[in-house]
């Protein structure tokens, strides 16, 4: 029998369920892009109140969602700060910048906790010609590649005070803000309320297949419904998604408390069976970041990274030298033996320093067999060299 297997990798793959296909299938459409669709048009309307801000808008991803965000407080040619694990500058592929036209400076963080102190320290707003202006900064929550850390809410309240005053507007990537509802307890409009724009997503950890929602105020979701549909994201009958949301909503969020208590089981075994691979009161949320031992795998990714190379497409050398000794691969064959021999069992070389010191006539070697190092290299590179070469 086969042993059951429990995909760990990522909340992203957890699956609706029964009652969410149901929902969805049992969804009123209409065509979203004219904005007739009754379904979407309830979920916007209930993720725009759950999280404090006026409006919202259903995109079909959260990497979406961020784009637009950013793209409503951030103008071409600024700059948006955020840390250097955040999920805006680390894995969407760079959209801020290729596509929005928005450079990014990042700080360096405990696990992605916001410092405040240490991100106006950062803000530059600048009107002269020589510094990029800071548009916006981009907070978090949880903090994915932190490890699932829930941001501090007083650091936010400070960063909010500080940036209304400087003029910079505040994103919130929030793909996992329900669980920092679940841990802290607080209201989701507490959390988000106070952010210029918001993103929050309904495909990690809450089972539905696709699906974010950004919110704002009226004025910029506007906005953002036309630039959606500019980078083809508008959908038609996206009430069967929606619908999947709605349910996720109403029936997934509380249960994240289960996520977190499994997740902390897990990383309380994981400590027991190796100690120091990871520390269980790190763990606040579902996410547990193992610490694994220099593997060789990485070892070998890390050689090739820093020799350039792609280490999935170029074997390094001792991978190559195991081939061999497995056989695997033929050896391919020297044309030449390395070190010039002055007599052989052909008799004398006729050509080079060995045919030299063998008393034969001194020819310059076949291009094959010309010396290799660093008096060659001397020689190639100097003007005569390249001269005669041409
Ligand atoms: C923090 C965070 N923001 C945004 C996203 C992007 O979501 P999507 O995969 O739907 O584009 C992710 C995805 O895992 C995420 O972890």
């Amino acid at each position: 029998m086969n042993a059951p297997v429990i995909d760990l990798r990522s909340d992203t793959v957890t699956k609706p369920g029964a009652g969410m296909r149901q929902a969805m299938a049992d969804a009123e459409v209409g065509d979203d892009v004219y904005g007739e669709d009754p379904t979407v048009n309830r979920l916007e309307q209930r993720v725009a109140e759950l999280l404090g801000q006026e409006a919202a808008l259903f995109t079909p991803t959260g990497s979406m969602a961020n784009q637009l965000g950013v793209r409503l407080v951030a103008p071409v040619g600024t700059e948006l700060l955020c840390d250097s694990l955040a999920h805006v500058v680390r894995a969407e592929l760079g959209a801020h910048a290729a596509v929005g036209g928005v450079t990014t400076r990042t700080w360096s963080s405990n696990h992605g906790r916001l410092d405040a102190e240490q991100v106006l320290a950062m803000v530059e707003r600048s009107t002269s010609p020589y510094f990029v202006s800071t548009a916006a900064v981009t907070v978090e929550d949880t903090h994915n590649f932190g490890g699932g850390t829930v941001q501090p809410a007083a650091e936010v309240r400070a960063l909010r005070k500080a940036t209304r005053d400087l003029d910079v507007a505040l994103h919130l990537d929030g793909a996992r803000l329900w669980n920092s509802h679940v841990v802290t307890g607080l209201p989701l409009s507490e959390l988000a309320g106070e952010f210029d724009t918001v993103s929050v997503c309904l495909s990690k950890g809450l089972g539905a297949p696709v699906g974010s929602v950004l919110a704002s105020s009226a004025d910029r979701i506007a906005a953002a419904r036309i630039w959606r549909k500019r980078l083809g994201g508008g959908m038609r009958q996206a009430g069967v998604l929606a619908a999947a949301g709605l349910y996720a909503l109403d029936h997934n969020i509380a249960r994240l408390a289960d996520d977190h208590s499994r997740a902390r089981r897990l990383a309380e075994a994981c400590a027991d069976a190796q100690p120091g691979c990871v520390d269980p009161a790190e763990v606040e949320t579902n996410i547990v970041a193992v610490r694994v031992a220099d593997p060789p795998g990485r070892r070998c990714a890390g050689r090739a990274a820093r020799r350039g190379r792609d280490p999935l497409r170029h074997p390094s050398r001792r991978r190559r030298r195991g081939r061999r000794a497995r056989g695997t691969r033929p050896r391919r064959r020297r044309p030449y033996p390395l070190a010039p021999r002055a007599v052989s069992r052909w008799g004398p070389p006729a050509c080079g320093r060995a045919a030299a010191a063998a008393g034969g006539p001194r020819l310059p070697a076949p291009a094959g067999r010309r010396r290799r190092g660093p008096a060659a290299r001397r020689t190639a590179r100097s003007p005569g060299a390249g001269a005669r070469r041409r």
